[in-house]
């Protein structure tokens, strides 16, 4: 066991700052990382404000954190995939069985098994496992990515969690040419959402409640922008939809995107509020349409996402900051006041 600085909540209310936290002394299997960076996703702030209390209860002190690149600095006997000096990169999950069918069949995201990679019962020390505010994290090889050369660092953390959420239910639901695809909530996974949707090359509209957000959406790739609140706007796209990513923070009208979906389309939820939706049922029986939801994504697709993105220099926008700004970042966040991720540059908390 070694010591580690990170940023850490005390409480549902209080802010997050300075903590030591133990990590784990390296098993065979183990890839120990220097975190270089790490996003701020809108869940970190769900969990480390307890807002998830009915599913998946705070334990606190929490430290946030699942958007982690960094450097390998040791690596277990047993380790093959990497070695020290590597680039590495952690999304949301750390572990999982291996054996049972669900990760069999490399959907990892749903054994019953899994460990997430913070407020997760730790296996190793006792209490929970610790997230990426933090200078350093120890993970066992089959749950570390390799980050493509050409892709900025900074910029390439949100896609362990923003970027894996969003191109996941894209592929299952097929968003290929031809396909004309929606984008709702232009924030972290909205945005990579659009970034995918368009070098997928479907007829990405965005739908977003920020006027302000319109010349940036086209310039991120959207074909159409529209704003939310305008009905009539909204009117002239129903039952035209072949696919549609929901990725809003907060209680919405879903039965108005529902309505904008064509025969057999899908509105998938991503976007995570604890507050539970009504949906009119005729939305659904009509066109046959559904409704669906979408964690994550496995640990293959996550290192195809990655790929992807390597090939096609697909990155997050993002605004890098010192670890010591994260608490105002965490309140822009829930204002919907950011272009379009915060990324936490690490060296801050060396430096503390
Ligand atoms: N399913 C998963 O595996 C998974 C993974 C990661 C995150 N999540 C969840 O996905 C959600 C989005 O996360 P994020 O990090 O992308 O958050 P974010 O950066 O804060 O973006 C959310 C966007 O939703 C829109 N929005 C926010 N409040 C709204 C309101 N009251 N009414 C309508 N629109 C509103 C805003 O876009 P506009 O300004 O364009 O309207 C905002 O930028 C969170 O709930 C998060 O927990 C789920
Ligand atoms: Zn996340
Ligand atoms: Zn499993």
């Amino acid at each position: 066991m070694y010591k580690a600085k990170a940023y850490s909540a005390a409480s549902a209310t209080s802010a997050l700052a300075g903590d030591t936290i133990a990590r784990r002394d390296l098993t065979e299997h183990d890839v120990q990382i220097e975190i270089l960076f790490c996003g701020v996703c809108r869940s970190d702030v769900h969990q480390v404000r307890n807002e998830w209390s009915g599913t998946m209860p705070t334990v606190y002190p929490c430290v946030p954190g699942h958007e982690i690149v960094g450097r390998v600095t040791k690596v277990g006997p047993a380790v093959t995939k990497f070695k020290p000096g590597d680039i590495a990169a952690v999304g949301c999950m750390v572990d999982s069985d291996g054996t049972c069918p669900e990760c069999k069949a490399g959907l990892e995201q749903f054994c019953d098994n899994f460990v997430l990679t913070y407020n997760f019962p730790d296996k190793h020390l006792g209490g929970v496992t610790f997230g990426g505010y933090s200078e350093s994290i120890v993970v066992t090889e089959r749950f570390v990515l390799h980050v493509p050369a050409n892709l900025d660092l900074a910029a390439a953390a949100p896609l362990l969690c923003a970027g894996i959420t969003t191109y996941s239910p894209m592929r299952h639901w097929g968003v290929t040419r031809g396909k004309k695809v929606g984008v709702v909530g232009l924030g972290g996974l909205g945005h990579m959402a659009v970034k995918f949707s368009h070098a997928l090359g479907a007829h990405t509209v965005v739908f977003s409640t920020s006027p302000s957000k319109k010349d940036d959406a086209l310039r991120l790739g959207a074909d159409e922008v529209v704003i939310s609140k305008d009905a009539d706007a909204m009117g002239k796209h129903a039952g035209s939809f072949d696919f549609i990513l929901d990725a809003v923070a907060a209680p919405h009208d879903m039965n108005a995107y529902i309505n904008l979906l064509r025969r057999d389309g899908n509105i998938t939820l991503v976007g995570a509020p604890p507050e539970p939706f009504p949906i009119a049922a005729f939305g659904l029986i009509f066109r046959r349409r559904s409704f669906s939801g979408s964690l994550i994504g496995g640990i293959a697709e996550t290192q195809e996402m990655l790929d992807f993105c390597g090939q096609h220099n697909i990155t997050s926008d993002v605004e890098v900051i010192p670890i010591q700004k994260v608490n105002e970042a965490c309140e822009r966040l829930v204002r919907s006041d950011v272009k379009y991720r915060f990324s936490i540059d690490m060296a801050s908390l060396k430096a503390e």
